[in-house]
C-alpha cells in the first residue's frame, strides 16, 4: 500500500525565533520542510504528498518543493495545527479519491529515519485504523496542580512519547475530523475521541520535533551523521 502523506507546516516557528515560518528555516542550506518532504517521498510508500504553508506562503513554498524536484501539493493551513490538517486532508480526498493510507507527518520532524514511516505505513496496510510511532519515556513525569504542586506520579513504564508520522485509515481520520471536534494535540487524539484503537510501533530519536534553538543544533548534528 501507497500512503498519501499531509505535511502540517503552516506554523510560524515563533519558539525557534528565526522570524520565519519553521518550515523554511534552513539546515546546512536547506529548509526543514524540503528535508521532511524529501524523506516520506524517499520511504518508498507515499505516493502523494500534500504541504499545509503559511497562507502567504504558499507560492514561495511550491517553488522551494518544485526547485528541489519534489513533487507535492500545497495547500493554504490554518490558524492551528487542527485546521491545517483538516484543510489538507480535504484536498487529499479531493485530488487522490481512492487514497486508503494517510500519514500525517510534522514538517518539524524533518530528519525521521525512512524505517519509521515504512513501519507506519504497513501497520496501517496491515489493518490497524490508527498508528503512532513512541519512544518510551527517559525522564520521571508528575502530574502537577495549577500552582505547580505535585499531584502525582505516573508510572514511567506505561508512559510513551509520541511521534509522527501518524498513520490512518483514510475513512478514520476523516471521521475523526468530521466528529470529534478540535481539541486534541495530536491526529490520533482525535481518533481516541471517536473510540477507535490505536496501535503503536517503535519510533527514533532522529524523528525528534525541531521546536527549539537547541533541537536545531540537534537536526544538524543528525545531517552530519547522515551525510558521513
Ligand atoms: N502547524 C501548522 N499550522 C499551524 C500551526 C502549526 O501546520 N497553524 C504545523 C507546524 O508547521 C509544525 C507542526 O504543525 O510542522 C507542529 O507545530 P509546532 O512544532 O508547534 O510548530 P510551530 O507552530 O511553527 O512552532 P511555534 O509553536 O513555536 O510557533
Ligand atoms: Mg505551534
Amino acid at each position: 500500500a501507497r500512503a498519501v502523506a499531509i505535511v502540517p507546516a503552516a506554523g510560524r516557528g515563533e519558539r525557534l525565533g528565526f522570524g520565519v515560518p519553521k518550515a523554511l528555516v534552513p539546515v546546512r542550506g536547506t529548509a526543514l520542510l524540503t528535508h521532511a518532504v524529501r524523506g516520506l517521498l524517499n520511504a518508498g510508500c507515499v505516493r502523494h504528498v500534500v504541504v499545509a504553508a503559511p497562507p502567504s506562503e504558499v507560492e514561495s513554498t511550491t517553488a522551494l518543493l518544485r526547485a528541489e524536484g519534489l513533487a507535492a501539493d500545497v495547500v493554504p493551513g490554518g490558524a492551528d495545527r487542527t485546521e491545517s490538517v483538516r484543510l489538507a486532508l480535504r484536498h487529499a480526498t479531493k485530488v487522490i479519491p481512492d487514497a486508503r493510507v494517510v500519514l500525517v507527518h510534522d514538517a518539524a520532524r524533518s530528519f525521521t529515519p525512512a524505517e519509521v514511516i515504512r513501519a507506519v505505513v504497513a501497520a496501517v496496510a496491515a489493518g490497524a485504523p490508527a498508528v503512532v510511532p513512541v519512544l518510551p519515556m527517559a525522564d520521571t513525569v508528575k502530574q502537577v496542580d495549577f500552582g505547580g504542586t505535585v499531584l502525582a506520579t505516573p508510572d514511567r513504564a506505561a508512559l510513551r512519547v509520541v511521534q509522527t508520522p501518524q498513520g490512518f485509515d483514510l475513512d478514520t481520520l476523516t471521521r475523526a475530523y468530521a466528529e470529534a471536534g478540535d481539541s486534541a494535540t495530536d491526529d490520533a487524539g482525535l481518533v481516541e475521541k471517536i473510540g477507535i484503537p490505536v496501535a503503536t510501533v517503535p519510533g527514533h530519536a532522529y524523528a525528534m520535533k525541531i521546536t527549539t534553538p537547541f533541537d536545531l543544533a540537534i537536526a544538524e548534528f543528525i545531517l552530519s551523521r547522515e551525510e558521513a
